[in-house]
């Protein structure tokens, strides 16, 4: 059964959801949008399992495509890999009449969205998410970039995907440690947005939870906050949930931890201190890392703490040496508060 989810914005888009419907991607996207002909931007890895698919798909519809295999990897999302991306663009003739399809996880749709909204001056995209962590969260929102070496995600773009096509199939393919990071993200959409998908999480572990209904529950909270603050100017900065911290711990790993496992330890630090702070339920921080011990995420922010503290200076909303961070009260209620970088060293230094 394919689900369908509208996401309402000025140019509104679907979001469909079905196992095995890679295979009928063609008629679908014949069905929704008027391109004719299309450029897939993927990854060597994901090109090797789902690309014949995908062009078979096309193909027999009778719409014509074009395939631009890009090296995955974060080390790889940058303006470098961009660059060669808009080349192989141009010299295959694409034009803003025709369409890009972004296959792949976060790292291929946030690089195939920058490319989709500058490659002259802006043309449409799909995403089709191949991993859990795009399939719950980045491949939704319109958020595109890539990093300097200053940080994560400095350089980018809001720009709406026309469709997202989600087969939950393709996650047969993922392995382990990158399903349980795209977890992280699900648990951040539980913890900000949904008792019944943070119950769900208590109570199944990887062996019985429903994935689907994870993948659509987490889509539903993304889909109200994006709806409210497309362009992040308030109430979206809920979504940053566990990142502050997380991307800090993320760019102090050398990016040798998952965006997922870094967003862990960012999610149970803030928690732990939203406790001390008296802004957080007792408890949380503790019922959160038994989720993620289910999910071998790492709670522990101890060897990433020095280095850390140096890049939260360069998050993207620090604004005069203090930040909004986001706190929750209990499952489901976040809020915002500013606090002063300053008194954030000082709480992650002891953690
Ligand atoms: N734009 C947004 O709103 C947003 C939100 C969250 C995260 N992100 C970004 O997403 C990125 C992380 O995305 P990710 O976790 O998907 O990582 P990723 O894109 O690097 O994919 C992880 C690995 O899995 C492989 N892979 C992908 N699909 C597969 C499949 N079905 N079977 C086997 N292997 C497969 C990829 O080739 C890659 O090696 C980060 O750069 C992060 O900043 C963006």
């Amino acid at each position: 059964m394919i689900e369908s989810i509208s996401v309402k914005l000025d140019n509104p888009y679907r979001i469909v959801i079905g196992n095995n419907i890679l295979e009928n991607a063609g008629e679908l996207i014949k069905n929704e949008l008027p391109y004719k002909r299309f450029a897939i931007i993927t990854d060597e890895i994901v090109s090797k399992l789902y690309l014949d698919k995908l062009e078979c798909s096309l193909k027999k519809c009778g719409l014509e495509c074009e395939s631009i295999i890009i090296e995955g990897g974060e080390q790889n999302k940058n303006i470098k890999t961009v660059y060669d991306i808009y080349s192989l663009l141009s010299r295959k003739s694409i034009t803003r009449g025709d369409c890009i399809i972004a296959l792949g996880g976060g790292v291929v749709g946030d690089m195939a969205g920058f490319a989709a909204s500058t490659y002259l001056r802006g043309i449409s995209y799909i995403q089709i998410p191949t991993t859990l962590l795009a399939q719950v969260d980045s491949s939704i929102g319109g958020k595109t970039a890539v990093d300097i070496e200053e940080g994560k995600n400095l350089v980018g773009s809001f720009w709406q995907p026309s469709f997202v096509i989600i087969d939950t199939d393709t996650l047969n393919t993922l392995p382990e440690c990158e399903f349980n990071s795209g977890m992280a993200e699900a648990i951040k959409s539980a913890l900000i947005g949904d008792k019944e998908l943070f119950e769900m999480f208590k109570k199944y572990d990887r062996s019985n939870i429903n994935v689907k209904d994870v993948i659509l529950k987490s889509i539903f909270v993304k889909k109200k906050y994006v709806e409210k603050d497309v362009f992040d100017n308030g109430e979206r900065h809920i979504l940053n949930f566990g990142h502050t911290i997380g991307h800090a711990v993320e760019k102090a790993s050398g990016y040798e931890l998952k965006h997922g496992e870094a967003v862990s330890i960012g999610m149970s630090a803030i928690c732990s201190i939203g406790e001390i702070k008296g802004y957080t339920r007792k408890g949380i921080k503790d019922e959160l890392n038994s989720i993620l011990d289910k999910y071998s995420l790492s709670h522990n922010i101890a060897n990433y703490k020095n280095d850390c503290i140096k890049f939260l200076n360069k998050d993207k909303k620090n604004r005069g040496g203090a930040i909004d961070a986001v706190f929750i009260d209990d499952v489901g209620e976040p809020f915002i508060k500013e606090i002063g970088l300053d008194e954030l060293y000082v709480c992650v230094e002891r953690l």
